[in-house]
């Protein structure tokens, strides 16, 4: 059995880095490191956490049990008269799968390209930009239930998705190990390009010179890393964690109140009722947008991303940043913001109500 590590600076393996220590380390490779670590957090009786890309994940306390770090990287290609078939484990760099799916010619994920993170996060929370969310390229799961050792495997359906959630943030124990995905061909014109984002279509345009329905997958891609180059901080270079809130959503009677006050409200309206606000306009309008102090900020062109500015930021500055911009928001739009990413302590996740 393998034995980890001891006291590990988790900083490079969070994009917002923060750096807090775990009390145990070790890379998962193969499904038997998973049965080895669930081993030895019973004979410790101490508690897991594991940790994909770290694009989604606020750390605030040293992590008193076993950090696990998904090293499952394979990838398996198949395809089919009507597509291809990917079945990719949960350490492969997210972006990697889709600019390879645009190499080989399969459509689907163009949309989602260069979102930071790993292949095993994506159902978790149902990763989506500019009108696509895997849940639509999604066939099935793979899954380690960390209570018990057994695998199973879930289909989408069971997977429960929803706008940025899924069962897997109720079913905490259950481990995402392999990813199932259907893609078309883009020749074949099996799962036609996305397009209804304006901004998409205007930027492959401009970007190309040709209508947008004639893009190419690489085409399509191209205008995404583009725009998302153009307004989100790459975490490299400036640490952040994505969307730091979900857009809210609210009734149509909430909708028209705000919209009393201030009529250039961003609200697109959702067939299942009510309306999804944006909630980068809202923190936008309130000034916040820029705002910076004591190593922690709100990015100057995408108010929706919180980043840490300076050197020795700890999750809890972040958290407070977060809660007065909550706070702001309720009492100016009476609207309640969630936060997106994961919160941690010492001992595991938790929710700020
Ligand atoms: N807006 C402002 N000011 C801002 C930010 C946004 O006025 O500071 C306005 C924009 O002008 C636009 C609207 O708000 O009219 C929506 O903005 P944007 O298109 O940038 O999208 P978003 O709703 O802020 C969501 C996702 C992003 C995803 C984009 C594109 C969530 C929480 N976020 O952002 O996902 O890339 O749409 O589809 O749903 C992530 O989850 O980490 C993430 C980056």
């Amino acid at each position: 059995m393998i034995k980890p590590q001891k006291n590990v600076s988790l900083k490079a393996y969070n994009t917002l880095g923060i750096d807090v220590q775990a009390a145990f380390f070790m890379l998962i490779n193969n499904l038997q490191d998973l049965h080895d670590a669930r081993d030895f957090c019973r004979l410790q009786g101490c508690p897991w956490l594991l940790i994909g890309g770290g694009s989604n994940l606020v750390l605030t306390q040293d992590f008193v049990g076993l950090v696990m770090l998904m090293a499952m990287s394979k990838l398996d290609w198949t395809s089919h008269t009507d597509g291809l078939e990917v079945c990719a484990e949960s350490g492969c760099e997210w972006d990697a799968l889709v600019a390879e799916s645009v190499t080989r010619g399969a459509s689907g994920l163009e949309n989602l390209s260069l979102i930071p993170g790993q292949v095993g996060a994506a159902p978790i929370q149902n990763i989506g930009a500019y009108g696509v969310e895997v849940k639509q390229s999604l066939r099935w799961v793979d899954v380690f239930d960390f209570n018990t050792g057994s695998c199973f495997k879930l289909t989408a359906k069971a997977c429960e998705f929803g706008y940025r959630d899924s069962i897997f943030k109720r079913q905490p124990h259950w481990i995402v190990m392999r990813v199932n995905l259907q893609l078309g061909h883009r020749v074949a014109g099996n799962k036609p390009a996305q397009l209804s984002y304006g901004i998409i279509a205007h930027t492959i345009e401009s970007m190309t010179g040709q209508p947008p329905e004639a893009a190419t997958g690489q085409q399509i891609r191209d205008a995404v890393i583009h725009i998302r180059q153009s307004k989100l901080p790459d975490p490299k270079q400036l640490p952040n964690v994505g969307s730091f809130f979900k857009n809210p959503i609210v009734s149509a009677h909430q909708t028209a109140k705000i919209e009393q006050q201030w009529p250039e409200l961003v609200a697109y309206k959702l067939e299942e009722g009510g309306f999804k606000l944006a909630a980068g306009w809202l923190i936008d309008q309130l000034g916040w947008k820029g705002y910076s102090q004591d190593g922690v900020g709100v990015h100057q062109l995408q108010a929706l991303v919180l980043v840490a500015t300076g050197a020795a930021v700890t999750g809890g500055e972040v958290l407070a940043l977060a809660q007065r911009i909550q706070a702001d928001v309720l009492a100016r739009f009476d609207v309640v913001l969630d936060i997106e990413p994961r919160l941690f302590d010492s001992r595991g996740e938790f929710w700020l109500s």
